[in-house]
Formats: C-alpha cells, structure tokens, sequence
C-alpha cells in the first residue's frame, strides 16, 4: 500500500517567515478588534456588559497568544498590514456603534468575524507548527462561544433584527471576499488553501444563520453575496 506523505513545511524558511509577519499581524489585529468590539458591544447592551467583558478577555488572551506564536518563529508581526487589512470592517463597525445600531454591529463581530476566525484556525491547525497549533487548539474553542453569543441573542431578537442583519450582511460580506483574496497568496505558503477557507466561512455562517432564524433560500442568497464579485 502506497503511504500518504504530509508534505513537509519549512518554518524556518525566509518564504514562510515573510508570509507568516503578514497572516500573524491579521491574526493579532483581529483578536484587537475583537476585544474592542467586544468592550464596545458591552456599552451598547448594559444587561450583558459582564458576559461581553468575559468574551474580550478571551481575545486579549488570544492575541497574547498569537503574538508569541510569531515571536516562537522568530517572525515580527507586520501591524501595519494587519491594521490595513481589517480597516473597512473596522470603520463599518464604529460608524454603526455611533449609530446605536447593536444588530450590524453584532453581524460584523460575532457572526462575520467569528466565522472567518473558525474558517481560519481550523484550516491552519493541521498545517500549523506544533507550538501554534496548540495554542490555535484552544483558542478556536472559545470562537465557537463568541459565535454562539452572538447566535442566541440575535435568535431572540430574530424579528426586530432581520431587516437590520440583511442590510448588514449586504454592506460587510463583501469585504470579507475582499480581504480573503488579499491573504490567498500568503495563506497557501502557510499550506492553507482559498477554496477551503471560503467552504469553513460559508459553513459556519451559514449554520449561524440558521440558527439565528433564516430560511434555507434567504440563507444561500445572503451567504454567497458579494461573492462572485470577488
Ligand atoms: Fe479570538
Ligand atoms: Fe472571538
């Protein structure tokens, strides 16, 4: 019987450790946001300001732990790039946090950037040096809860949200094709595929929308959208 060979990844080689500076600063700067949004969501909905201050915890743990996966490889996170690379959803978020509106503002973290976190960190464990997929091991856990969150209450509130989450899903599913086409050419040097990572991100959003409260047909229109354009 012929034996399946993984191929073999050279961490230490100049190739993965320019394309790692970028994934590892997208990484980090998205755990950032995702503590500030957590903390700002927290503003917005003053009943659940612990459990949201709980959830930001869990990513400044995350980031920390992301940032000495880099510094394991001896790579420096290029922030400028990772700061670049999340600035639309970013800047959609704060205008809808000024705007009072708590349903774009959860689409944009919990559901949109949870789900491209899930995507991310499941395609990269089995590819990922052992000192990062452990890390990446327990941190993708936790994204699951952040997802759940932002699924539960926005299950409860399905009928007041859904004109406000569709207008939002058209506004930010777009950027998120954008910005995986940014990161194809880095992510393949790190063995992760674009093709895999749009099937984890289309899974998962589709699921949460499912369990949100969306009908089959809204979900296959709203979770492909903007994506042909990409
Ligand atoms: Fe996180
Ligand atoms: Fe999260």
């Amino acid at each position: 019987m012929p034996q399946l060979e993984a191929i073999a990844i050279d961490f230490q080689s100049e190739t993965y450790k320019d394309a790692y500076s970028r994934i590892n600063a997208i990484v980090i700067e998205g755990e950032q946001e995702a503590y500030d949004n957590y903390i700002k969501l927290g503003e917005m909905l003053p009943e659940q300001k612990e459990n949201l201050a709980g959830l930001a915890k869990m990513e400044m743990r995350h980031k920390k732990g992301f940032q000495s996966c880099g510094r394991n490889l001896t790579v420096t996170p290029d922030m400028e790039f990772g700061r670049e690379f999340f600035a639309s959803l970013h800047q959609n978020f704060q205008d809808a946090a000024t705007q009072g509106k708590v349903v774009t503002c959860l689409l944009i973290q919990s559901l949109i950037i949870e789900c491209f976190a899930i995507a991310a960190y499941n395609i990269y464990i089995p590819v990922a040096d052992d000192f990062a997929r452990k890390i990446t091991e327990g941190v993708v856990k936790d994204e699951y809860l952040h997802l759940n969150f932002g699924e539960e209450w926005l299950k409860a509130n399905f009928e007041t949200s859904k004109a406000e989450l569709e207008d939002a899903n058209r506004q930010n599913l777009p950027i998120i094709w954008r910005m995986l086409n940014q990161v194809t050419d880095d992510a393949r040097v790190l063995g992760m595929e674009k093709e895999a990572l749009v099937e984890d991100f289309m899974i998962a959003y589709g699921e949460a929308l499912s369990n949100i409260g969306f009908s089959t047909r809204d979900i296959m229109r709203m979770s492909a959208y903007g994506l042909t354009a990409a």
